[in-house]
């Protein structure tokens, strides 16, 4: 196999690890990056070349692909620079926070004849596609019902993060974007939507200025429905996604960490993670009184743990594998077009109408616009 190179926009928290794993992989080498902040340590690190800005990176005639894990806010100037440039592009997510910028990246892309993989790790978890693997063998019958929980508490922070600030990050529901993604890949794309929520404890210096209480519902084509909750203004904290279908159910814990199916006839466990140990390493985390449980945050500088390594890895193993040659299998298509992604944004965007308006929208309100001013 011919050498694969790539370069790195954003090597904070993921972008560090994504080009740490990359780095290490046979035939791929991260041969630029790009970060205002962090770029010299990390270079150093992999030994790699610093670029000055965006530009410089994308044009270089060696690399192959791009890796963007900047802020979200930040993810649309390198995905059209490398696609300009005929750069492959993976891109963290939410690959941006609204339909019309998605929509920009993903012609971009196209028109250039490359690849714009989104970052939603989710799939490739192993209980998530044991669990993919249970419903499309009608162990839970049909799904008619699906609710997802993400959420924690805040205390104050003695520097607010961009993570935290709406601009730049979209928020709880875009920066959380994976159980939302997951859903709509189980049950296709909502058609009506609404929210309620707001900030209602976490205003003041020491925090942000996202809404800290998502109550999202979705309603699908045949009275089939999803509700899902955000945010870090829950003391009770859960992070779990549970899927009830006409024969039986699955849960999917994030938090105390497993996989269940249940039916009439059996109750069955299965691994969220690779091994027993990374689920048991996950949960007690999660348990830890000093994290903010499932809104918790990576920080530069910071390794991510043992079971995000481990899909991460799957992950840049698997786009490794595209830029090799590989062929993309049926189910992933949408996941290396960006149209999945855009799909969630959509979806993401009419609930963010939803609560600024006060009434229930059509999805198709954003998409026939293509344009959606916050
Ligand atoms: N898939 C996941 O589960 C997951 C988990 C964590 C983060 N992420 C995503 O990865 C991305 C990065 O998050 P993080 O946790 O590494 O954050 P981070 O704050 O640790 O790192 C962000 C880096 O981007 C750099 N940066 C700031 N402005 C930039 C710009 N204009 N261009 C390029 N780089 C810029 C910063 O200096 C910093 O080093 C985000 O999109 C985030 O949503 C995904």
């Amino acid at each position: 196999m011919s050498q694969i190179n790539y370069g790195v926009v954003g090597t904070g928290y993921f972008g560090a690890g994504l080009a740490r794993i990359l780095n290490s992989l046979e035939d791929a080498k991260i041969v630029a990056v790009y970060d205002p902040n962090n770029a010299e340590v990390v270079a150093k690190e992999l030994d790699s070349e610093v670029e000055p800005d965006i530009e410089a990176l994308c044009q270089r005639a060696d690399i192959d692909a791009v890796i963007i894990a900047s802020p979200n806010g930040f993810h649309k100037h390198p995905v059209l620079s490398a696609a300009q440039n005929n750069k492959h592009v993976f891109c963290e997510k939410p690959i941006a926070l609204s339909y019309e910028d998605c929509n920009e990246m993903i012609e971009a892309t196209k028109q250039n004849g490359v690849t714009f993989m989104a970052g939603h790790v989710m799939n490739f978890m192993n209980g998530v596609r044991t669990a993919k693997k249970l419903i499309n063998e009608g162990e839970i019958g049909e799904i008619l019902f699906c609710h997802a929980e993400r959420n924690g508490w805040e205390e104050a922070q003695k520097e607010v993060s961009w993570k935290k600030q709406r601009e730049l990050s979209g928020g709880h529901l875009y920066h959380h974007i994976h159980e939302l993604d997951f859903i709509q890949f189980l049950m296709g794309p909502a058609k009506r939507v609404s929210m309620v929520g707001g900030n209602v404890a976490h205003q003041g210096e020491q925090f942000g200025d996202e809404d800290d209480m998502l109550l999202i519902t979705l309603e699908f084509e045949n009275k089939r429905f999803a509700t899902l909750q955000y945010g870090s203004a829950f003391r009770w904290s859960d992070h779990y996604v549970k899927i009830q279908g006409t024969k039986g159910a699955i849960l999917i814990d994030l938090q105390d960490v497993k996989v269940v199916l249940k039916t009439p006839e059996k109750e069955e466990r299965y691994l969220l993670h690779e091994s027993k140990e990374e689920d048991e390493d996950r949960t007690r985390i999660y348990s830890g009184l000093k994290s903010d449980q499932a809104i918790a945050y990576g920080k530069p500088n910071q390794t991510p743990p043992m079971w995000l390594h481990s899909i991460m890895e799957k992950e840049m193993k698997y786009f490794h594998s595209i830029m090799q040659g590989a062929e993309v299998e049926e189910e992933f298509i949408p996941l290396l077009d960006g149209t999945a992604a855009r799909a969630s944004i959509a979806t993401a965007d009419a609930l963010t109408l939803s609560l600024n308006e006060d009434r229930k929208v059509s999805v198709e309100e954003i998409v026939s616009k293509g344009v959606f001013q916050k």
